[in-house]
């Protein structure tokens, strides 16, 4: 199981590896494989069919996380706090107050650099820990005007860098980079001392995380680019499924190994 000092010593060896859950049988599954376990707010996409984050609750990330770390004892589980909970420092502090109270999660995430930097430095020093997230952030997919790739000038790429001295600086652990090119993640994470965990942001980053419903081929509405499939899972189970309905109204389901006798 990892710790905030193990998790510090990644940076600059061996990357550290991260995926979503949301639910305590998938937790199961990755637990003990991987480092660490968001519970992202990207649950509101792919497990509840909303446009994007914003509408997740503080309630909702609770329960998610709570299921996933009864199914996930050996790994460290982060939760993702969700839009509108940390918008100064004593709502922020009392919300993420509730994660360490009503859950075993080990951290808390929140999207934001340089603005967000004195919300992370109270949650720290309140002894929260804080996974930082820069780059593309979704929940300012509507006052950005969408999802847009970060670092693509040289002006932005110094914007992001001071973002991620920033949230170093105010006590963040480890920071998330979303949908950033590949030079400029690598220029953060050779900047600060905090392992860098990236999606979409290219190789160079300390590690790597990606949503599980999206890896594994079960979510299928959206497919961006940096994602790769290692499953086709939504084909699989709708063949599955399909064979089931199948063998059920041809009545050859149940065969004799799935029936009782006397
Ligand atoms: O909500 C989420 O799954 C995330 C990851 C994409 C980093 O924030
Ligand atoms: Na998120």
């Amino acid at each position: 199981m990892k710790t905030i000092t193990s998790i510090k010593q990644h940076k600059g060896q061996t990357p550290l590896t991260v995926i979503t859950a949301y639910d305590a049988l998938f937790a199961s599954l990755f637990d003990q494989k991987v480092d660490m376990i968001l519970v992202g707010d990207s649950l509101n996409m792919s497990f509840n069919a909303k446009q994007d984050t914003l509408s997740a609750s503080m309630e909702v990330m609770l329960y998610h996380t709570k299921a996933v770390c009864a199914g996930a004892k050996e790994t460290f589980i982060i939760c993702d706090m969700p839009f509108g909970t940390y918008t100064d420092e004593k709502m922020a502090l009392h919300n993420a107050s509730l994660v360490y109270s009503q859950t075993n999660a080990h951290a808390v995430k929140i999207e934001g650099g340089i603005s967000r930097a004195p919300i992370i430095k109270a949650l720290t020093q309140n002894s929260i820990a804080v996974m930082a997230h820069i780059g593309l952030m979704p929940q300012y997919v509507r006052s950005e005007g969408g999802y847009k790739v970060r670092g693509r000038s040289e002006e932005d790429i110094l914007t992001l860098i001071e973002d991620a001295k920033a949230v170093e600086e105010a006590g963040a652990f480890s920071v998330v980079i979303e949908g950033v090119v590949e030079e400029a993640a690598r220029r953060i994470s050779e900047t600060i001392s905090i392992p860098t965990i990236g999606i979409g942001a290219g190789k160079y980053t300390d590690g790597q995380v990606l949503v599980w419903s999206d890896m594994l081929g079960f979510f299928q509405a959206f497919q961006p680019k940096f994602v790769k499939r290692y499953l086709e899972g939504a084909t699989l189970v709708q063949n599955a499924v399909d064979a089931y309905v199948k063998e059920v109204q041809e009545r050859s389901f149940p065969q004799p190994p799935y029936t009782y006798t006397k």
